[in-house]
């Protein structure tokens, strides 16, 4: 049985300790909330500073941990990847270095242009407001600004949402000047968005099925940005917009990229490397990478994942991927999210979650607790993240998304939201729909003047 240390407590890490289990090992979980899901099924349980390098070492010393598996961004920009090789100990998650492709906007970006991977949308990096009026200037309407580090998704503001005008692009811009930051200032791309995760060894890439977020908080994609709302997977395991060359060039820039990282840094990257796309009528291309697992994609992905994941993970610490069979089942994955109400700018703080566990079962959908603590009596306090995520399969769509409603129908409580129009069919059908508009625009011969 390998004794396996798990960094994290969301959802996801439930997700992944369900899936390690399930592979036979025996889980060891350093956690920042007391997650009920993973301490039913971890050999160890406790609460620590998920980013502070020698007590992750400590804690995977006194668990005897013989890999490790790192589920939030954190921790890796902290070096605790790089802490747990230098102790011995194999590690799914790249070192500090390697995670830049995250933990640095214009680090990706650079990394593209320089290895001539393409996808890479214009952009340029500032560290003042010097030439960016000229830059927004050049891009006209559709420019996005970046914060040059992590900010947990609250740090891109994008033409049209959040900025209206030049004016407002560079007041932002000069607010992250003068908090000492750099920023880079892109091209606004139009299309669907998609997330194209693969295992990696640093050699060797396996690709998961692709998957489609939610990142508003309500229906109809309006409200704020947050960190994921719900998400699908289709059968095919690719998506009803994509065609099969937005899928191999999304799978060939994840290669490159890792490629890229390898050949730059002298070391090879082992860990998850998530690609978010976005399909655009001139193919896809890259909107940012994340260097674990995205969440809640790793829930449709751990899914129906049919191989063993303790060989997988081993694979990608010790470099033996290519040995590893990587196998997904045909279903359909959907993913709704319950939130404590105003989730994304103020959210409630009363909010109860109440599981009507017979009720979950019977309905086959799976549950994953992210963000809530289980008190000393056994209620469920919620914060001010998500609280829980249902997952339904099915061998078509519409049998995922009912499984999955009929899991949420189990779910009850004060001040809780889910977006319910995921996965259904008008939204499926208005994604498909927008990016039929956008490739007949493109393919349309430009009218002649006479
Ligand atoms: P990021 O933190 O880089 O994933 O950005 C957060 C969100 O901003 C993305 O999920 C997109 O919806 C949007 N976004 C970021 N970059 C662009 C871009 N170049 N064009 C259009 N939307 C973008
Ligand atoms: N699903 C968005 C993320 O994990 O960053």
């Amino acid at each position: 049985m390998t004794r396996v240390l798990l960094l994290g407590s969301g959802a996801r890490e439930h997700a992944i300790a369900r899936a390690l289990c399930h592979s036979g090992a025996s889980v060891s979980c350093f956690a920042s909330n007391l997650n009920p899901g993973i301490m039913a099924l971890a050999a160890g349980f406790e609460l620590g500073e998920l980013n502070a390098p020698q007590a992750v070492v400590d804690f995977a010393t006194r668990h005897r941990a013989e890999l490790a598996v790192i589920g939030p961004e954190a921790p890796l920009a902290a070096g605790v990847a790089d802490a747990l090789r230098a102790a011995g100990i194999a590690t799914v998650g790249p070192d500090r270095e390697l995670a830049r492709i995250e933990t640095s906007k214009a680090f990706a970006r650079d990394l593209l242009v320089r290895h001539g991977i393409p996808g890479c949308p214009r952009y340029r990096t500032f560290d003042a407001l010097e030439g960016v009026a000229d830059w927004l200037a050049e891009l006209g309407d559709g420019y996005v600004v970046k914060y040059d580090g992590l900010a947990g998704g609250k740090g891109v503001k994008v033409a049209g949402d959040h900025l209206h005008s030049h004016a407002e692009a560079l007041d932002y811009c000069r607010e992250l000047a003068a908090s000492g930051g750099r920023f880079v200032v892109e091209e606004k791309l139009i299309g669907e968005e998609f997330s194209l995760m693969s295992f990696c060894d640093g050699e060797t890439l396996r690709h998961m099925p692709a998957v489609q977020d939610h990142k508003r908080a309500l229906e109809g994609d309006r409200g704020p940005n947050t960190g994921g709302m719900g998400s699908y997977s289709d059968t095919s395991h690719s998506l009803a917009f994509l065609d099969d060359e937005d899928i191999s060039t999304a799978h060939a820039i994840n290669e490159a990229a890792a490629a890229a990282l390898h050949a730059e840094c002298g070391a090879p990257y082992r860990g998850f490397l998530y690609g978010g796309f976005i399909a655009t009528s001139d193919g896809p291309k890259l909107i940012e990478y994340n260097a674990r697992l995205g969440d809640p994609e790793a829930l449709n992905v751990l899914e129906i994942l049919q191989s063993d994941f303790v060989a997988i993970c081993h694979g990608m610490a010790t470099g033996t991927l290519a040995d590893c069979e990587v196998e997904f089942r045909p279903a359909a994955t959907v993913c709704k999210y319950v939130v404590p109400e105003g989730y994304g700018v103020k959210p409630r703080r009363d909010c109860t979650l109440i599981i009507n566990e017979e009720q979950l079962a019977a309905s086959g959908a799976s549950l994953f607790y992210a963000a809530v603590n289980q008190s000393p009596g056994g209620t469920l306090e919620t914060t001010s993240s998500r609280a829980a995520a249902v997952v339904g399969s099915g061998a078509m769509f519409a049998a995922a998304e009912a499984q999955c409603e009929a899991g949420l129908a189990a779910v009850s409580g004060r001040g809780l939201h889910v977006r319910h129009d995921i996965a259904t069919p008008q939204l499926l059908e208005r994604r498909v729909a927008h990016m039929r508009g956008l490739r007949s625009s493109h393919e349309a011969p430009a009218v002649m003047a006479a």
